[in-house]
């Protein structure tokens, strides 16, 4: 099932919204540039993943959650490339937002996709009402304070914080989110689709911070060496390379025992595999040997 041209069709229509005859040009244009292309587009995937798996009767509320999530990810690069937080110079392989549209464009494109994600939520559940609140408290939970990608952000700024809960806020909440989005979008129970999100959204920083210290800027598309230089919490740091990267195995194997059985069980262990693949492939987890 290539739920990507699902995902790219929603992000589509919410970017259209932007663009109406009256924007401003290169606020517009700034947006189109955060949003298209696309890294791997993971939470989206994952969310409209569960709703398949949960029997989805209406495309429309998964699609909106879908595409909120993927703004809201968007939002977070666009922010935290800025020179006030990690200060990087290149995203998805091309300049980042504020390099190549300037940082006051940059701050407002990320201002602009929070408010555009809950909008395109709330038109994607406006035939299902009877789901919206239960989708936009797991959305904003996602993002805000004191559990998303804001409180996570924040922590930078704190003395002392424990990393799982660093690594939970700024990263696991979004994928928290897309697999409780998932489920809440086709009206089903979102509780055993939970540890999923956590686990896998663990892994993925994990990964993340081992890139940073072992993989080649080139293929990453961003710089590496930022979290050592702005001395940034890290899965490396914390436990040497060779540990972060066991680490990263044992988070994946419990996503997927975190699975739950369902109708797609399957194409979920496949997924959560070929992502943990890509995240790390051979030639990093060599090193861990
Ligand atoms: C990058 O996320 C930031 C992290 C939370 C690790 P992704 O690796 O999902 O970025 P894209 O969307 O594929 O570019
Ligand atoms: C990822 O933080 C989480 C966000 C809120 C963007 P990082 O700073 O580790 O992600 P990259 O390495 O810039 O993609
Ligand atoms: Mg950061
Ligand atoms: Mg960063």
């Amino acid at each position: 099932m290539d739920l990507m041209p699902r995902i790219e069709q929603a992000l589509q229509g919410a970017v259209a919204q932007v663009e109406a005859a009256g924007a401003p040009r290169r606020l517009a244009a700034a947006i189109r540039y955060a949003v298209f292309p696309g890294g791997a587009r993971i939470r989206p995937r994952l969310c409209l993943a569960v709703a398949a798996a949960c029997g989805e009767d209406d495309p429309r509320p998964a699609d909106g959650a879908a595409a909120a999530i993927e703004l809201l990810h968007c939002a977070s690069l666009v922010h935290d490339d800025l020179p006030c937080f990690d200060d990087a110079a290149t995203r998805r392989g091309k300049p980042s937002v504020h390099k190549a549209f300037g940082e006051r464009i940059a701050v407002l494109t990320g201002d602009a996709l929070i408010v555009l994600a809950f909008q395109t939520l709330a038109a994607g559940a406006a035939a299902r009402p009877d789901r919206l609140a239960a989708l936009l408290g797991t959305v904003a939970r996602s993002v805000g304070a004191p559990h998303g990608i804001v409180a996570g952000q924040a922590w930078e700024c704190e003395p002392r914080v424990a990393l799982a809960d660093y690594q939970q806020a700024k990263t696991g909440s979004l994928f928290v989110a897309a697999t409780v989005a998932g489920a809440q979008a086709v009206g089903a129970d979102p509780e055993p689709w939970r540890r999923l999100g956590e686990r896998l959204g663990e892994a993925y920083q994990v990964a993340d911070d081992v890139r940073d210290v072992a993989a080649d800027p080139a293929l990453l598309g961003k710089p590496v060496g930022r979290d050592a230089a702005l001395g940034r919490p890290s899965a490396a740091e914390e436990f040497g390379r060779s540990g972060a990267i066991h680490h990263f195995m044992n988070l994946v194997a419990q996503a997927i025992e975190a699975i739950p059985p369902c109708r797609g069980a399957a194409h979920f262990r496949a997924l959560v595999q070929m992502e943990a693949e890509r995240l790390l492939p051979a030639e990093i987890l060599r090193l861990a040997a």
